[in-house]
C-alpha cells in the first residue's frame, strides 16, 4: 500500500488502525486461502436467495405492494446496490476478514467501526436466527406433504405455539394444553451447521456450492415452468389502487410499494457476506468486488422474474403468506413441483444459515484480533480444522437458543435496521476515504462514488426510517448496548492502546 493514513491522537475513540497493520495480519492468517472468484460469488448467493424469495414475497405483495412486487425488488436492489458499489472499493482497499468493520476501523476510527461491528452482529445473528425459524416452517410443510404431523409444542417457540393452539382450538380442532414449547427443528438444524462449519472452510464452501447450484436451479425451474401459467390479467392493475387499513397505514400505491420494499430488503441480506470471506479468498483485491457485484446482479434479476411470474400465475390478494411460490405451483396441481419447491427452499435457507453463521465468526475474528473482543475466545483457531472453532459454536449456542424460544417476526426487521445503517455507514466511510486518502491503491474504484454515495446513505436511511416504531426503540436499545460495551471493555483492550497510528 501506497500512502499513510495520517496519525490521530491514540488515545481518540476515532483512533484508526494503520494499514501495516492489516498487512501483518493478513501475513500471519491462519486461515486457509482457497476460495475463487465463482466460490466467493456462490458464498455472495448462497446467503442471499432464501426466506426474502421463498417466504416474504407472499405478505409483500398480497398486502403492500400487489403486481407491483417486482418494482419493490428494484427499490430494495437499488439500495443494496449503492451499498455493494461502496462495499466493493472497500474490499479492494482492504482484503481482509471482518467486513465493513474492519475497512472502518483503518479509515474513519475505533468507534464507528466497532459500531459498524455491533450492527452486523444483528445483520448476521439475527438473520441466521430468522432464516432458522423460517426452514423450519419449510421443514413442517415438507412432513405435512409426507402426512406426518407433529406437535405444535415441539415445532414452534411458546408464544407462536400458544398462538396457534388458540387459532386451532377456535376452529374446533382438539389441542391439549401444554406447559412448554420449543421449536425443535430450528434448534436442530443451526447445530448442524454449526458442526460443518466447525470442521473446516472448505468442507462449508462445497456443501454450499452444491445447495446454491439447486437453489438457482429450483428458483429458474419455478420462473420457466410458472411462466407457462401466467395469466397477465393478474398484473392488472399493476399497482392496485391505495387503502388505508384501521392504524392509518396505506397499503398498495407508491407508499406500499416503499413499505414491500423494506419487507424484501430481507431477501438482499447477505451479499455483503462475501466480504467477510477476503481473509480465505486465493486474490481478494480482485475477487472480492467481482464476487459482490455478480452476487447481487444475478440476485435482483432472478427476483424480479419471480415476482412477475408470482403475481401473473396467482392474484396478488390470493397469494399465500407463509409458502407463496410452493402454494402458487400447489394451485395449479403441480404436486411434484410442490415438491421441488419444498426441498429446495429447506437446502436453500440451510445455505443461507451457512453463510451467515460463517460471516459473523470471521467479523468476531477480526474484532478480536484487535482486542476489541475477548481473544482467546473469538480468535481461537481450530489446529486442525483452521477454522474459529470456539466464537463458532458460541454463535450456534446463540442462534439455536434464539431460534428455538423466540417468536421471530420482529427478529428480521431488527436484523434489516442493523444492516441498513451499516450500509448508509460504509456509503459516508468510502467516500470520506477518497477525500482524505485520495492516492491510496485502490484496485476496484466506485464509479461516480459522491452520486452512489450520497444515494446509498439517502435511501438506506429511509427504508430504515420506514420500519415500525418498536423495531427502531428495540435499535437504539442495541447501539446504546454497544457504546457501553466499548467503553467498559472494547476501548480499554484495544491494541491501538498500544501503539502509535502512524506507519
Ligand atoms: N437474504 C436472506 C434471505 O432471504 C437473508 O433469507
Amino acid at each position: 500500500m501506497e500512502t499513510k493514513l495520517r496519525p490521530v491522537d491514540t488515545t481518540s475513540i476515532w483512533r484508526k488502525k494503520p494499514l501495516a497493520a492489516y498487512e501483518a495480519d493478513m501475513k500471519k492468517s491462519e486461515l486457509k486461502r482457497v476460495l475463487t472468484r465463482w466460490s466467493l460469488t456462490s458464498l455472495g448467493i448462497g446467503a442471499v436467495i432464501g426466506g426474502g424469495v421463498f417466504v416474504l414475497t407472499g405478505i409483500a405483495a398480497n398486502e403492500w405492494a400487489g403486481p407491483a412486487l417486482a418494482l419493490a425488488f428494484v427499490m430494495a436492489g437499488v439500495a443494496c446496490a449503492f451499498a455493494a458499489l461502496c462495499y466493493a472499493e472497500f474490499a479492494s482497499i482492504l482484503p481482509v476478514e471482518g467486513s465493513a468493520y474492519a475497512y472502518s476501523y483503518g479509515t474513519v476510527g475505533e468507534i464507528f467501526a466497532w459500531l459498524i461491528g455491533w450492527n452486523l452482529i444483528l445483520e448476521y445473528m439475527m438473520g441466521a436466527t430468522t432464516v432458522a425459524v423460517s426452514w423450519s416452517g419449510y421443514f413442517e410443510k415438507l412432513l405435512h406433504l409426507l402426512n406426518i404431523h407433529l406437535p405444535i409444542w415441539l415445532m414452534n417457540d411458546p408464544v407462536t405455539a400458544q398462538e396457534k393452539a388458540e387459532k386451532l382450538r377456535a376452529a374446533g380442532e382438539n389441542i391439549p394444553d401444554f406447559a412448554f414449547a420449543v421449536n425443535l427443528p430450528a434448534f436442530l438444524i443451526v447445530w448442524c451447521v454449526t458442526y460443518v462449519l466447525v470442521k473446516g472452510i472448505k468442507e462449508a464452501a462445497s456443501t454450499n456450492n452444491a445447495i446454491v447450484v439447486l437453489k438457482v436451479a429450483t428458483v429458474i425451474f419455478v420462473i420457466i415452468a410458472g411462466s407457462f401459467y401466467v395469466d397477465v390479467a393478474n398484473w392488472t392493475p399493476f399497482i392496485p389502487e391505495p387503502v388505508l387499513d384501521k392504524g392509518g397505514q396505506q397499503h398498495y400505491g407508491f407508499n406500499g410499494i416503499v413499505t414491500a420494499a423494506g419487507i424484501v430488503f430481507f431477501a438482499y441480506i447477505g451479499f455483503d457476506a462475501v466480504s467477510t470471506q477476503a481473509g480465505e479468498a486465493i486474490n481478494p483485491k480482485k475477487d472480492v468486488p467481482f464476487a459482490i457485484i455478480a452476487s447481487l446482479i444475478i440476485c435482483t434479476v432472478l427476483y424480479i422474474l419471480v415476482s412477475l411470474v408470482l403475481t401473473g400465475m396467482v392474484k396478488y390478494d390470493a397469494l399465500d403468506l407463509k409458502a407463496p411460490v410452493a402454494q402458487a405451483f400447489a394451485d395449479q396441481g403441480l404436486t411434484w413441483a410442490v415438491y421441488l419447491i419444498t426441498i429446495a427452499a429447506i437446502a436453500g435457507l440451510t445455505s443461507v444459515m451457512l453463510v451467515m453463521m460463517l460471516g459473523q465468526t470471521r467479523i468476531f475474528l477480526g474484532m478480536a484480533k484487535d482486542g476489541l473482543l475477548p481473544k482467546n475466545l473469538f480468535a481461537s483457531i481450530h489446529p486442525t480444522f483452521k477454522t474459529p472453532w470456539k466464537s463458532t459454536i458460541l454463535v450456534g449456542a446463540i442462534v439455536s437458543t434464539v431460534a428455538a424460544l423466540t417468536p421471530i417476526d420482529k427478529v428480521s426487521e431488527l436484523c434489516s435496521s442493523g444492516t441498513l445503517l451499516a450500509f448508509a455507514m460504509i456509503c459516508g466511510a468510502v467516500w470520506l476515504l477518497r477525500v482524505r486518502e485520495p492516492n491510496l491503491e485502490r484496485p476496484y474504484r466506485t464509479p461516480a462514488l459522491p452520486v452512489v454515495a450520497t444515494l446509498g446513505i439517502l435511501a438506506n436511511l429511509y427504508l430504515m426510517y420506514n420500519l415500525r416504531t418498536d423495531t427502531k426503540i428495540s435499535f437504539v436499545i442495541w447501539c446504546t448496548l454497544g457504546v457501553i460495551v466499548y467503553f467498559l471493555y472494547s476501548r480499554r483492550h484495544s491494541h491501538l492502546n498500544n501503539k502509535n497510528t502512524e506507519d
